[in-house]
C-alpha cells in the first residue's frame, strides 16, 4: 500500500524509544524524517555521515539501518544523559562514533573533515554556524534538515528564525534544495 504508516523499523529502535520516553526526552525525530534518513544513507555507499543532535539515537538508528557497511557515523550531542541511550544500544556498532561535547565548538575545529550526509538537528549546524556546516558537505552531499514547518513546540519568535534560515538557504548558489512537506517539514539541500 502507498501509504506513511508501514515501516520496517530499524533493531533497537523501539527499545530507544521506550527508554526516550522513560526519562522524558521531548525533541524526538520523527519516524517519517528517520524513514527519509534511512533511505537517503542508503544512496551514499561508503558514505561518511554526520548527525548533529544524537538526542538518545533515533534518527542515528535510522541512518545506520541505512548505511552499508563501509560507511562511517560520527554524531555528535552535548548532553550526556541523551546520548548514553544511544550508547547504550547502538554503542556496539563499530560504524557509530559517538561524540559528547558542543556542536559549535566542534564544527569550527572540523573543517578538514568532509561529509556525504548531514543531519542537522540541533541549533548548531542549523541556526548557528550554517556556513561551516554546509562547508563540510562534499559535492553531491546532501544536508538535511527538519522542524520546518510551524510546530507545537515552537518558542516565540521561533518562526521568524525558521523564514530566515530558509531564506538563507535560498538564496545560496552553491546548493541546489527542495522544501517537503513531509514530517514536521524537511528541507533537502545538495551541494553543487
Ligand atoms: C532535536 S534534538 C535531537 C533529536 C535526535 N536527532 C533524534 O533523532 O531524536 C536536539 C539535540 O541537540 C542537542 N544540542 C543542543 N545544543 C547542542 C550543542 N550546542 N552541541 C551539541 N548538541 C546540542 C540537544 O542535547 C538535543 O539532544
Amino acid at each position: 500500500m502507498f501509504d506513511n504508516t508501514t515501516y520496517s523499523y530499524p533493531a533497537h529502535y523501539k527499545a530507544i524509544e521506550a527508554a526516550s520516553k522513560l526519562i522524558g526526552f521531548s525533541m524526538p525525530s520523527d519516524v517519517q524524517t528517520g524513514a527519509l534518513l534511512q533511505t537517503l544513507a542508503a544512496s551514499k555507499p561508503k558514505a561518511s555521515v554526520l548527525e548533529i543532535g544524537t538526542g538518545t539515537g533515533l534518527a542515528t538508528a535510522w541512518l545506520l539501518a541505512g548505511m552499508d557497511t563501509s560507511s562511517h557515523l560520527i554524531s555528535i550531542d552535548s548532553e550526556a544523559s541523551y546520548q548514553v541511550i544511544a550508547q547504550e544500544y547502538l554503542g556496539h556498532d563499530n560504524r557509530l562514533q559517538l561524540v559528547c561535547g558542543d556542536a559549535d565548538e566542534w564544527l569550527v575545529k572540523s573543517n578538514h573533515l568532509a561529509f556525504d550526509l548531514i543531519f542537522a538537528d540541533a541549533w548548531p549546524g542549523k541556526y548557528a554556524h550554517l556556513d561551516e556546516t554546509l562547508s563540510l558537505l562534499k559535492p553531491g552531499g546532501i544536508y538535511v534538515i527538519d522542524d520546518m514547518l510551524p510546530q507545537p513546540n515552537w518558542p516565540t519568535g521561533h518562526d521568524e528564525k525558521a523564514t530566515s534560515l530558509i531564506s538563507q538557504l535560498e538564496a545560496r548558489t552553491d546548493v541546489q534544495l527542495v522544501k517537503m512537506a513531509w514530517s514536521t517539514g524537511i528541507m533537502l539541500i545538495v551541494k553543487k
